[in-house]
Parts: C-alpha cells; sequence; structure tokens
C-alpha cells in the first residue's frame, strides 16, 4: 500500500529526484521538501482499500433472536470504566447473550436495580436506536420483570457470576448456560474482558462489529457538539488528531517518571502503590521496550520529522496533562495551531464536553479527522479502538509511532548524539500501514483492527470474503416477521 503511494508520488514528481526504495525502509536523498510535502498530503487522504469495504451483516443463515419463552434467561453484565471499556463491555454482552439466546437486559435502565450502576448508557447512547438496530440478533429489555408467585410479586433476583478472564464460548455454551437457566437470570460482574476476543466464529465477530460501530450511535447532542467542532476544524482544510495519552494514571501505570520533577514523581510513585502491583520499574529499559507513553514533544518531533509544517492543525484529545504545560509547550513551539474541545468549542458546546461525554465528543472528533495519531495503546483504550473503528468508517488514515523503534532514537538525541534523526524517524515511521487492511497479530485486539471479519470484496477470491447480497436485510426482515406471525 505503502508502496503504491510512493509510486503515485514518484510518477507525479518531476525528474530529478533519486528514490531508493529498499525492503522495509524508505530512504530519502537530496531533502527536496517537495518529495516530503508530497508523501505528507497523500495521508490526508484515506488509505488504499485494495477492494475491501466494511460490512458486518450476516453472510450465512442467522436466525431470528429468541421469542420470551424460548429465552433461556435474563442477562445483566457490569459495566464500568471509560467509555471504551464499557463500549467493547456491551458488545460482549451482546455476543454473549446471543450464544446463550438469553435476553440481555439493558443498563441503568433497569432503575429498581439493586445494584449500583456506574455506566452512563442512557446518557452516552441513543438507546431506541440500539434497540430496533439490533432487533434481529438478541431480544433485549429495559428491566428485569417481576415475577408473580401466589400471594406475592418480587423481581427476578440474578445470580451472580464472575466470568474467568477472556472466557471462551464454550465456557457460556455449558456453565453459564446452566446458571441462567437454573436461576432465570445472571449477573456477570466484573465483565471487562470476560469473553475471548479471538472467536473462531466470523458471525459472531461481525456481531461485535454492528454493535460497536452500528448500534452503539452516540446521543444527537454529542453528536452535535461533535460535528460542530468538526466543520470549525475543517472549514480551513485538512485537520489531524492526536490522542494525547499523557495523564497521571498513565504516566504512574507505566512507570516512566524520571522526566518529572521530585515534586511529581511523588504523586506518581503515591498513585502507582495506591493502583498497581509493585514491580521494579527502570525507565530506560522502559523506554526501551515501548512501554512509556510519548511526551507531547516527542510527538511533535514526530509529526515534524514526518514532513507536516507548523500550519497544520491538531486537535488534541486528552484529558488533564499530567506535568502541565511545561510539557505542551515544546510541542505548541512546533505546531502553534493546537487546539483542543474547549479552544475550539464555546458556550453551548462546553456542557457537553465534560466527563464521559467529554470522551464521546473528543472520540467522534478523532474517528472524523482526517489523520488520526495515538500516542500510547494498551487494552481496552480509547485509541486501539478507535483505530478499529477508523479501518471500519473507510481505512481512513492513522499513524501509529513505534515506540520500540523510535526510543533509541530520542534517546540518542537527548544524550547529544543527534545527526540525522529526523530522518531516524521518518524511517520509522514510514515503515507502516497506515490504517489500510492488515493482517491482525497477536496481541493486536480484535477491536483495534476488525479486519477481515467485518470487511468483505465485491470480487472475492476467498467465498467467505464475498459481500453479502444487498437484500440482507429483507431476509432478515422476513425471518423476524415469520417467527413473530408463528408465535402471535
Ligand atoms: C439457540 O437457539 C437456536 C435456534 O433458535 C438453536 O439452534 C440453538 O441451539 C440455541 N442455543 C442454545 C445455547 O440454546
Ligand atoms: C512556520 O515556519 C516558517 C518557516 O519554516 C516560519 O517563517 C513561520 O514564522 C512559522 N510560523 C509560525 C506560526 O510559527
Ligand atoms: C485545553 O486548552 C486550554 C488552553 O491551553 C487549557 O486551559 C485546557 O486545560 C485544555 N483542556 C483540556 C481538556 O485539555
Amino acid at each position: 500500500m505503502l508502496l503504491r503511494r510512493l509510486l503515485l508520488a514518484v510518477a507525479a514528481l518531476v525528474t530529478g529526484t533519486i528514490w531508493l526504495w529498499s525492503s522495509s525502509s524508505v530512504v530519502l536523498f537530496g531533502g527536496t521538501y517537495r518529495i516530503q510535502d508530497f508523501v505528507v498530503n497523500e495521508l490526508w487522504r484515506t488509505a488504499d482499500s485494495n477492494g475491501w469495504r466494511a460490512s458486518s451483516a450476516p453472510r450465512t443463515y442467522w436466525p431470528p433472536p429468541p421469542t420470551e419463552s424460548e429465552s433461556s434467561g435474563y442477562l445483566r453484565v457490569r459495566y464500568n470504566g471509560g467509555l471504551t471499556q464499557q463500549c467493547s463491555a456491551i458488545c460482549n454482552a451482546v455476543v454473549v447473550a446471543r450464544i446463550m439466546n438469553a435476553t440481555l437486559v439493558l443498563p441503568e435502565l433497569d432503575t429498581n436495580s439493586f445494584w449500583h450502576d456506574e455506566s452512563g448508557f442512557v446518557n452516552i447512547y441513543d438507546v431506541p436506536h440500539f434497540i430496533q438496530t439490533l432487533k434481529y440478533d438478541v431480544r433485549i429489555v429495559t428491566s428485569v420483570p417481576k415475577i408473580t408467585a401466589p400471594g406475592k410479586t418480587k423481581k427476578l433476583r440474578a445470580y451472580k457470576i464472575d466470568p474467568p478472564r477472556d472466557a471462551p464460548v464454550t465456557w457460556y455454551r455449558t456453565t453459564a448456560l446452566e446458571m441462567i437457566r437454573k436461576y432465570g437470570a445472571i449477573y456477570l460482574t466484573p465483565f471487562s474482558h470476560r469473553l475471548a476476543e479471538e472467536i473462531d466464529d466470523p458471525e459472531l465477530q461481525r456481531l461485535r462489529c454492528r454493535v460497536n460501530y452500528h448500534a452503539l450511535q452516540f446521543k444527537s447532542n454529542i453528536r452535535k457538539t461533535s460535528s460542530a467542532i468538526v466543520n470549525k476544524l475543517r472549514s480551513e482544510g485538512h485537520f489531524m488528531s492526536v490522542h494525547l495519552r499523557f495523564e497521571l494514571d498513565m504516566i504512574a501505570y507505566a512507570g516512566c517518571i524520571d522526566i518529572f520533577t521530585p515534586k511529581e514523581q511523588k504523586i506518581l510513585l503515591k498513585y502507582r502503590e495506591e493502583h498497581f502491583p509493585k514491580k521494579p520499574l527502570v525507565y530506560r529499559e522502559r523506554r526501551l521496550i515501548g512501554k512509556c507513553p510519548l511526551t507531547p514533544e516527542e510527538v511533535g518531533l514526530i509529526i515534524r520529522a514526518m514532513g507536516f509544517d507548523n500550519t497544520t492543525r491538531i486537535y488534541l484529545a486528552s484529558g488533564k496533562l499530567f506535568g502541565g504545560k511545561r510539557f505542551l509547550k515544546p510541542f505548541k513551539a512546533m505546531f502553534p495551531r493546537l487546539e483542543n474541545h474547549s479552544m475550539v468549542g464555546s458556550g453551548e458546546l462546553e456542557e457537553n464536553t465534560r466527563g464521559l461525554a467529554g470522551s464521546a465528543v473528543d472520540y467522534m472528533v478523532c474517528l472524523l479527522s482526517d489523520v488520526f495519531m495515538p500516542t500510547y495503546d494498551g487494552p481496552s483504550n480509547f485509541a486501539n479502538n478507535l483505530m478499529g473503528h477508523r479501518l471500519y468508517s473507510g481505512f481512513r488514515t492513522t499513524i501509529t509511532p513505534n515506540r520500540k523503534a523510535l526510543a533509541p532514537i530520542f534517546m540518542d538525541m537527548e544524550e547529544g548524539r543527534a545527526s540525522g534523526y529526523e530522518e531516524r524517524i521518518r524511517q520509522v515511521m514510514f515503515n507502516t500501514h497506515f490504517g489500510a487492511p492488515h493482517k491482525r497479530i497477536h496481541p493486536e485486539s480484535f477491536y483495534t483492527n476488525p479486519w477481515p471479519e467485518c470487511f468483505c470484496q465485491m470480487k472475492a477470491r476467498n467465498h467467505a470474503d464475498r459481500c453479502p447480497h444487498n437484500n440482507v436485510n429483507d431476509v432478515l426482515e422476513s425471518q423476524f416477521q415469520n417467527k413473530e406471525d408463528i408465535v402471535s
């Protein structure tokens, strides 16, 4: 893909410039900025899809979900954590309900719940849209029903289960199914990472994508705020978004504290002690294996080395930066047009940009930006889900810095051995796929890369990759109607 981009670039260039293609990296001679500019301009476009397009409709027989009487019981799960953690828990919950023929109880709508529900589901997502979109997949109710025994009415009490981490589908088909049949309702808690990401059934993986990319739609106020920001940013051309994960919890978790003042280090160590298991952490070692989040300055150096100039508009998605302005300053000096939602938005936008809704707005802006660059990725991370979502929404360019490959370059720079570092950064950075279709290699998450399950080709050599017929919805609808008719 990169090769194609480069060939395009070459074809369009005037002669007299030497290009050299080596197996893994691009070496530039002559340093003409015109070439650099051209490559960079290519990045503003979406990546080459090679005939693939997003598709998560079923491709094989997909029976309608159980009716009330066929259902094996009620399923509740615990949603907690940040936006993305909740989002993958919802995707997994729908898949689990489908596996067990269970009825899914929506979070928080169950107002009489005796569990404290931490999710912001109803405040963030369009609930009617969610239910409607999944009607061929799972039966969804908004609360566990009351059961009437002679003389009294009470709520069905769900039996609590702590599923194994990354539980396989078979666990839900056996152990969990037995429980739900026995008790009538189960409550899975905790539920983060409680269903294996690799499932050997592409239809179930496609269901995950239907939930993630179609059913989970933000409420209209969030969508409005986000498009207002995007329109404002785009009014002057392309823009890039950067998810800057340089926050207290992440830095404490990564254990990369040497660059901070003694006072800041104390705060980080205290946070670490309170939240994470003890572990010896040597800054240099952590950094060399790519475990340290990029600093804002490093992010700036990367973007500049790639050839983006100082007029580039950059939207910063981030919580509170740890260490504050001191770290942002060098980045801002390289790229003066650095903005975040409180700077772009104003007035009414403000009220939609706090807490979980704020994350949702950042998510949407990053999703819609022309280029996206995450600075740290980890399980159940905002950036991880965005990378998958950007693939799904048409292979939008994503720049993923390889921190491990970049660390020695930055360390050389800091130690004064700084010759040709821009060139070295460029070699690392232009050696990735930029959000084009690519094979998922462990430990890459399904949520980061849902290819090929949630994509199809019109003229696929492999039958399983072939796009479903256009009438797939009609087929599902008629199956659904038939079943309703039989039942009623
Ligand atoms: C769920 O229902 C489908 C068809 O209605 C059936 O084929 C399947 O065996 C059921 N699965 C379980 C786990 O009960
Ligand atoms: C951007 O860089 C150019 C030179 O490369 C410089 O003349 C200009 O002042 C810079 N603009 C800003 C806003 O820093
Ligand atoms: C956005 O930028 C402004 C101005 O630099 C800053 O005061 C504010 O804290 C930033 N907000 C976020 C969420 O980063």
